[in-house]
């Protein structure tokens, strides 16, 4: 399959070069990484060492059989406004927060799916990704239910090893993942710490209180998703990611904006009753980004 990959950031690459072993991908992203690709190829190291030579390049291909979108939630507004003059079989957007999915289909003629990932990844220099930690790809339609265009998506990524599963219920998987989010970004870029402090520490109430919350706001939207399920999530993938730092924590040492809006700010926005630890979080992390060194 030709795979485009939009957002050569470290989960961009590490999925792109995971792919890259079985399909034709092409990476975009930005300078200096994707001159680095192009140039000596892709590195992956650390739980896997391989190194592939997908294309990489810093704007869309005019055409693909799959864009696979994993830009920061705060880019895909522009990218879909790039993705509209391109000729696509399907989108896939692996991406943090709600409504990524919506703002593409906006733009695109082809069927966007969504999807979550649970693998580890850091960009350690350009042209090298460090592989953290293997997880699990769920992608699936976008309003529930099955398609061709989704088992095809999932039998590409299972033919290049990634673990996948083809789900039927994306909405309930996209606000489980919202909740795990809410959970652990926020807390661990503020406490500036490893996702497995969570484990031990007061930040594991905070974090299981934004959950809670966030499980309620889902149960106003029709969701089934309980307080005790939200918070077990939370816990499971403390427990599997605990070396790892979470994308909120790296994005605050990198001085990055972060996807608090998709995150936190999104939980705030759809609430209609009071969610005072998701505002909480969100404010903090907005006045940080407020006065972040550029
Ligand atoms: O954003 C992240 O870092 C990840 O989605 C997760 C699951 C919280 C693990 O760090």
């Amino acid at each position: 399959m030709d795979i485009v990959v939009v957002g050569a950031g470290s989960l961009g690459s590490l999925i792109g070069g995971l792919l890259a072993q079985e399909h034709d991908v092409t990476l975009v992203g930005r300078e200096p990484h994707v001159g680095s690709v192009s140039e000596n190829g892709l590195s992956v190291v650390g739980a896997e060492e391989f190194r592939v030579q997908p294309t990489a390049q810093t704007t869309v291909p005019a055409s693909t059989d799959l864009a696979l979108v994993t830009v920061k939630a705060y880019d895909t507004a522009a990218v879909a406004t790039d993705l509209a003059d391109c000729t696509l079989d399907a989108c896939l957007s692996l991406q943090n927060g709600m409504g990524n999915e919506e703002r593409l289909a906006a733009e695109l003629d082809c069927p966007v799916l969504a999807g979550t990932c649970s693998y580890g990844a850091r960009l350690r220099e350009p042209g090298t990704v460090a592989f953290t930690g293997r997880g699990e790809i769920v992608l699936g339609e976008r309003n529930g239910g099955r398609s061709a265009v989704a088992d095809d998506a999932g039998a590409a990524f299972r033919s290049a090893g990634i673990e996948t599963t083809v789900a039927t219920d994306m909405p309930t998987r996209l606000w489980e993942k919202l909740a795990v989010n809410a959970g652990i970004n926020a807390v661990t870029a503020l406490a500036r710490v490893e996702n497995g402090a969570l484990a031990d520490s007061q930040a594991d109430a905070v974090a299981a209180n934004a959950a809670r919350e966030t499980a309620a706001v889902a149960r106003e939207q029709g969701i089934e998703l309980s307080d005790e399920r939200a918070v077990s999530l939370v816990e499971r993938v403390v427990d599997d990611t605990a070396a790892n730092h979470s994308s909120m924590y790296q994005d605050v040492s990198d001085g990055q904006q972060t996807e608090i809006g998709a995150i936190n700010g999104y939980v705030a926005d759809a609430a209609t009753e009071p969610v005072p630890v998701n505002e909480t979080l969100a404010g903090l992390v907005r006045t940080w980004e407020r006065h972040r060194e550029r």
